[in-house]
């Protein structure tokens, strides 16, 4: 079921006034997702051009059953978060670094991209157009998430003929059941997320279709989830599932270095220039795994888990750590952050993006 809607610029100014917010149980939004009233759509054909994009109601859509992603996983995603101010303002967050970061997946996946205009855009429009589900400042935030996909029919392997990019929002809480609480991650050496010269360092779907099956392990044995290992040396740390990790030991602050097989997350990028900014030394370099007996702290990054403490890390059966809460160090980092992105605080590095 989908109906076009009028072009952008009359749905923002439609939605920008009515400020009624959604009726859901704003009080317990975990990271689910809830069906919002639009998503944006595009195609682009074999000329690689992107055109015509428009709001639609929200809802399933149409594929052919050889459509390139469905069969061989061409696809990228993309997830960022808009924040509702006290004034009542939408702030987003770096939209353009996910914009340049599906550029650059879309070149590895051999797909075109939108534009960072068209994209950004688009993302604009989306949230607008759902602003009655974006939480009242303190429940949460509106998570955005972008796909581009091969929707044209394929048979043999080779780029798919035709691509779709589309929008789709949900409001969110904390990502891990946990909340904020501490979360607990096991050491997986057999299984990798990622090999040299693979897509590690893209955000491409089937990287995490790849760790369900250690993520899922993990959770029965009660993990919250997993920390991968290289897959070459099976010693130094690469980045959990859904996010990635940061050590601390004393003022120095040490993550993974970008080399093909890490995400490079947008947080992850933005908690360096924040922890730098008050005052740490961070590390991009090998972190072995050996370091996490030694370390004060432990945290991860990213859009969903936003700054999640660790409360212990198991490694063949040992257990490390971390102490009882929040370490101070991540707490810290935490509420920079978020006090910058939810508009609490001057935006000094001119991040954030007002609607
Ligand atoms: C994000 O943090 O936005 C991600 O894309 C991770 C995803 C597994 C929720």
């Amino acid at each position: 079921a989908s109906s076009s809607l009028k072009p952008s610029t009359t749905v923002s100014d439609t939605y920008s006034e009515a400020i009624e917010l959604a009726d859901i149980d704003w009080d317990n939004l975990g990271f689910g997702l809830q069906p919002t009233d639009y998503m944006y759509f595009m195609k682009c054909d074999q000329g690689g051009t992107f055109t015509k994009g428009e709001l639609k109601r929200f809802g399933n859509i149409e594929l052919n059953p050889s459509a390139g992603v469905l069969n061989y996983g061409q696809g990228l995603f993309e997830g960022l978060k808009a924040y509702r101010k006290e004034d009542g303002n939408i702030l987003l967050f770096r939209p353009e670094e996910n914009a340049l970061r599906m550029k650059m997946g879309a070149e590895r996946m051999c797909m075109p991209s939108p534009s960072v205009e068209q994209f950004v855009e688009a993302v604009k429009d989306t949230v607008l157009a759902n602003k009655r589900w974006i939480p009242p400042q303190g429940k949460g935030s509106l998570y955005i998430r972008p796909l581009l996909m091969g929707s044209g029919a394929v048979l043999g392997l080779a780029p798919a003929p035709e691509y779709t990019f589309l929008i789709y929002v949900s409001p969110v809480g904390n990502y891990f059941k946990e909340g904020l609480a501490p979360i607990n991650l096991i050491v997986e050496s057999e299984l990798h997320r990622a090999t040299p010269g693979g897509t590690g360092g893209v955000k491409t779907i089937g990287n995490y279709a790849a760790v369900l099956k250690a993520q899922s392990a993990a959770k029965a044995k009660g993990y919250s989830d997993v920390l991968y290992l290289d897959c070459v040396h099976k010693r130094y740390l690469e980045e959990v599932s859904s996010c990635n990790i940061f050590v601390v030991k004393g003022n120095v602050i040490s993550t993974p270095s970008i080399k093909g097989t890490i995400l490079p997350g947008i947080t992850r990028k933005s908690i360096i220039d924040v922890a730098r900014s008050q005052g740490f030394e961070v590390e991009e370099r090998l972190v072995s795994v050996d370091e996490l007996v030694e370390a004060d702290e432990v945290f991860c990054t990213g859009t969903a888990v936003v700054v999640s403490p660790v409360g212990s890390v198991t490694y063949h059966g040992k257990k490390v750590s971390y102490g009882d809460g929040i370490g101070a160090v991540s707490q810290q980092l935490y509420t920079v952050l978020t006090r910058l992105q939810m508009g609490l605080a001057e935006d000094n590095m001119n991040w954030t993006v007002e609607l």
